[in-house]
This record gives C-alpha cells, structure tokens and sequence, in this order.
C-alpha cells in the first residue's frame, strides 16, 4: 500500500507488512473457481479480476476492525476475503459498457474487455456469491447463534437496493447538473455501505456488543464517505499513474458527483470532516488501542492522495 507523497509509520508498514501475504494466500484459497470441464476461461477471468489486486485496503481495515472486537484470526481473515471479493465484484460491474463503461480497472484493462461481458458477469456473481458463503462459514462457529443471521441481514442491507446496489442506481440515474445533499447522501452508499460491512462483519460475526457495532458501523459509514469523495476529487484532478484508471470519467457521464453539488474545496473539506468525526467515534469507543491509531492512520492516507493534489492551488482553483 503506497500512496503519493504520505509514508506510512512503522507501525502501519508492520502491520501489512505481516498481513499482506497471509491475505494473498488466503484470498486464493477462497476463490470460486470451478471444477467443472470447460471452465478454464471463468477461471482465469477469477484470477485476472483478484490478482494481482488494488490497494487491498479492506481486507486491511477488516483485519483491524476484527481485532478490536478480539476476533480469532481465521475467521477475521475468511471475513477480509469475503470483503475483498464483494469490492472486486462490484468493481468489475461497475466497469462494465451499460454502468461506467471503463477501460482500465487497477492499471489493467478492465474484465470485461479481455474475457468478454458475459464472463465478466459470471465472475462477479461468482465471487459475489462466494462471499456469502465465507460470511456463513465465518459466523458459524460464534457461541451466540444469532451471529450468522445478523451478519447476514448486515450484508443483505449493505449490499443490497438501499445500500451499495442503490447507490450505484442513484449514480446511473441522477446527473451532475440536479445535485443536492440528499441524492449525494444516497449515492454514496455506493460505497459506504460496504465500507460499513468491512468494519461490522467481524463485530458481527463474534457476537460483539451493541455499542462496539455501532462505533464501527459509525467509522464505516464516515470513512467510506470521505473515500468517495476523494474518489471523485481523484477522477477529475489524478492521473491514470496514480490511479490505475481512466481519468474523467464521471464529467464524461455527468456524474452527480461531490464536486457537482459542493465544489471541490468544499467537497474535500468535507471528507475531512467525515474522517475527523469517524476517528472519534472509534477513540471514544475503544479508547488509545494501536487498532485505532492504526485505522485512523490509513483515513488519513485515503485523504492524503488528494492532499497532494489540494496544494496545487491552481487545481483547486475552479
Ligand atoms: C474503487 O475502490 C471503488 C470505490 C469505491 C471508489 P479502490 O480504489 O479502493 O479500489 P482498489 O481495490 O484499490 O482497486
Ligand atoms: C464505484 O464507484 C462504486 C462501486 C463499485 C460499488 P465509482 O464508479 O466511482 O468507482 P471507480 O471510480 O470506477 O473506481
Ligand atoms: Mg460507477
Ligand atoms: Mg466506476
Ligand atoms: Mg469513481
């Protein structure tokens, strides 16, 4: 995990440092490639879609949020891949030629453009699917047995038409030009909610407290606003070297957008907000944990890619 301009601290460096292979394996154990004859080209659509991956920043953040909840490891992990695989699903739609109609996914060309749509939407249903039964496996072994169905009912809403799949319905049917709070508060849960799920899912699946889950639903939610918006911010003013995208796609579809309805500097000025608000809910719950410090630290590296950006006066100008 590198980002432009921002070192991490030794503490954060460690800690992917001893996780980041650990979640490489796993997240090939866990993919759902088929057995069956004549399936090789969804196979390799699979492996193309989650390797090598993005920033694999919510497999991280799933990792730490399940330790503040003293989730066991094993489970924690099948959980980050669960995470994982529902983000590259959702991503592989979204590039798709009737949603955003992308190019370049994570510096490569996107799924659809080397395997074909129909397997692209094979492979994202596959691994959509395959996150379930992760989430299933993970909460089975908790002692209290409504574990497995709040975690369900948490990933059915997160993922479902008044989480990411609405937002991502708002995004297709609203434009930049009819922009107000509410339709950008919806259309972010385009990417809140499954930020929501990254942070609840372990708490969840372990049977955490009432007061812990919302601490954590609370950074999700305010993390993953800020994340969207620096996404925008990052769409209009980045490179494709810094993003491993096509640049301008959203002016190009008339995204209703961040910076549609607050300007850029209002729109970064409120992804800092959102982030100082998310790290406090999660200091005032779990008080001076290294999770937390942890955490907050790579929020701050999420707005740091914009930071960058935001000293080029003349940028921000506009
Ligand atoms: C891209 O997310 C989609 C959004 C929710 C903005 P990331 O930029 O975290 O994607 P990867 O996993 O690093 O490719
Ligand atoms: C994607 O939003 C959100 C989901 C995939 C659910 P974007 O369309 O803004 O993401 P990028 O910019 O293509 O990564
Ligand atoms: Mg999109
Ligand atoms: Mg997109
Ligand atoms: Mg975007």
């Amino acid at each position: 995990m590198k980002q432009k301009g921002k070192l991490l601290t030794p503490e954060l460096a460690n800690f992917i440092k001893e996780f980041q292979e650990k979640i490489e394996t796993a997240l090939r154990l866990h993919l759902p490639v088929s057995e069956m004859p004549g399936t090789q080209r969804l196979n390799q659509a699979l492996d193309y879609a989650v390797f090598p991956g993005g920033k694999r920043l919510r497999p991280i953040i799933t990792l730490l949020a399940g330790r503040l909840v003293d989730a066991n490891e094993s489970t924690a992990m099948s959980i980050a891949c669960a995470i994982e695989f529902l983000h590259t699903s959702s991503l592989i739609f979204d590039d798709l030629p009737g949603m955003d109609d992308a190019d370049l996914r994570r510096n490569k060309k996107a799924l659809h453009l080397v395997y074909g749509e129909g397997l692209a939407v094979l492979a994202a249903v596959a691994l959509l699917n395959q996150s379930y039964a992760l989430f299933g496996v993970a909460a089975s072994g908790a002692t209290d047995k409504r574990s497995i169905s709040k975690l369900m009912t948490e990933a059915t809403n997160c993922v479902g038409a008044d989480g990411m799949i609405g937002g991502q319905v708002i995004d297709l049917e609203s434009h930049a030009t009819d922009m107000d709070e509410k339709t950008r508060s919806h259309r972010d849960a385009k990417t809140i909610a499954l930020m929501r799920l990254m942070m609840t899912a372990n708490a969840l699946a372990t049977g955490a407290n009432d007061h812990d889950c919302a601490a954590l639903a609370g950074f999700g939610e305010r993390m993953g606003e800020a994340y969207q918006i620096c996404d925008d911010l990052l769409d209009e003013l980045a490179e494709s070297a810094q993003t491993g995208k096509t640049p301008g796609q959203d002016a190009r579809h008339l995204r209703p957008t961040a910076i549609a309805e607050l300007g850029r500097d209002d729109a970064y000025r409120r992804a800092m907000s959102q982030l100082e608000i998310g790290k406090e809910l999660l200091r005032s719950r779990f008080g001076v944990r290294m999770e937390v410090e942890l955490l907050s630290e790579i929020g701050d590296f999420v707005t740091s890619g914009v930071e960058d950006l935001a000293s080029l006066s003349e940028s921000f100008a506009g």
